[in-house]
């Protein structure tokens, strides 16, 4: 997390995260030291591996966020998950190529910019009448906006950036919002993610909370093959966020590979899982 000024109030996140992994790192011989991002190159002196924690404002810098990860590696250190996957994972637009290899994603207009017009062309496009809008560089649910037939965006609004337009699933309030955390491709754990009462984000931020899951033959085969379809076969950790459609088949709300919250909670063995991970890279 963003090291000055007052904590988020998500930040206890980290905290639940840091102190699920401590013990179990420490078990198997590894010491774990908390560094900012944006801490002296110097500061990373030493180390061998960088695991990407909780660094919850990449996505306002990401390239020089990228930037900094390359030059870890330049110093020989290791950068979990790497550079490459980190620019690939950064634009929501990798979803593109993960439908085109087959996956099935949340139906999604892809445009430079957002207005009134183009909320009204996705709302027909879809058949629907409430959509989502959000960047296309995004995390933690921010920035992002929701309309309806009967709350559109005023007619000189603009989003602004890249963004893209979801129809509004229903489910994601109805059921929740489905999470696999997968380490080095294995599933680790399941999470059930709701959002609070007048609410869709399930973010901790706007009162969100997590339940244990234990998936579906069929839904954890869905999330797997999200893991497959990946170009990338070198993750340590990567996270499937997955709602269901209309169809009842779920479809990836997006695969974090860059600083999931990995939701300890949920998964007891996550730490040792996550250990062993690392020894094998070293
Ligand atoms: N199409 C959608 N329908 C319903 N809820 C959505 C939709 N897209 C996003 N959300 C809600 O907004 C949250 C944040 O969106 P997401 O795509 O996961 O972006 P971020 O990278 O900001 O987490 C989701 O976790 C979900 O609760
Ligand atoms: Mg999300």
């Amino acid at each position: 997390m963003p090291g000055d000024g007052p904590r988020r109030g998500d930040a206890f996140e980290h905290d639940i995260q840091v102190g699920a992994l401590r013990p179990a790192f420490e078990a198997a011989g590894l010491e774990l030291v908390e560094i900012d991002w944006r801490a002296p190159l110097d500061d990373f002196e030493g180390l061998s591996l960088v695991l990407l924690g909780t660094a919850w404002d990449y996505q306002d810098h990401p390239r020089e966020f990228v930037t900094r990860l390359e030059e870890l590696g330049e110093r020989g250190i290791i950068v979990c998950n790497p550079p490459p996957v980190v620019r690939w994972n950064a634009e929501k637009r990798y979803l593109r190529e993960l439908e085109r290899r087959g996956v099935a994603i949340v139906p999604t207009v892809w445009l430079d910019d957002a207005g009134h017009g183009d909320v009204a062309a996705a709302m027909n496009q879809f058949g629907t009448d409430r959509v989502v809008v959000k960047r296309q560089v995004g995390a933690g649910g921010l920035r992002q906006h929701s309309f309806s037939r009967d709350a559109m965006p005023d007619q000189d609004w603009r989003m602004g950036r890249p963004c893209m337009v979801q129809p509004f699933l229903p489910s994601v309030v109805e059921e929740g919002e489905y999470t696999f955390l997968f380490i080095d491709g294995e599933f680790s754990h399941g999470v059930l993610k709701r959002a609070a009462q007048g609410e869709y984000r399930i973010q901790s931020l706007y009162g969100g909370y997590e339940t244990d899951f234990t998936p579906s033959a069929e839904d954890l085969a869905g999330a797997k093959a999200v893991v497959a379809a990946l170009p990338f076969d070198d993750l340590l950790y990567c996270r499937i966020d997955m709602a269901r459609l209309h169809s009842g088949e779920l479809a990836v709300m997006e695969a974090e590979a860059i600083e999931p919250y990995l939701y300890p909670e949920q998964g007891p063995g996550l730490g040792e899982r996550l250990a062993k991970a690392i020894v094998a890279r070293l």
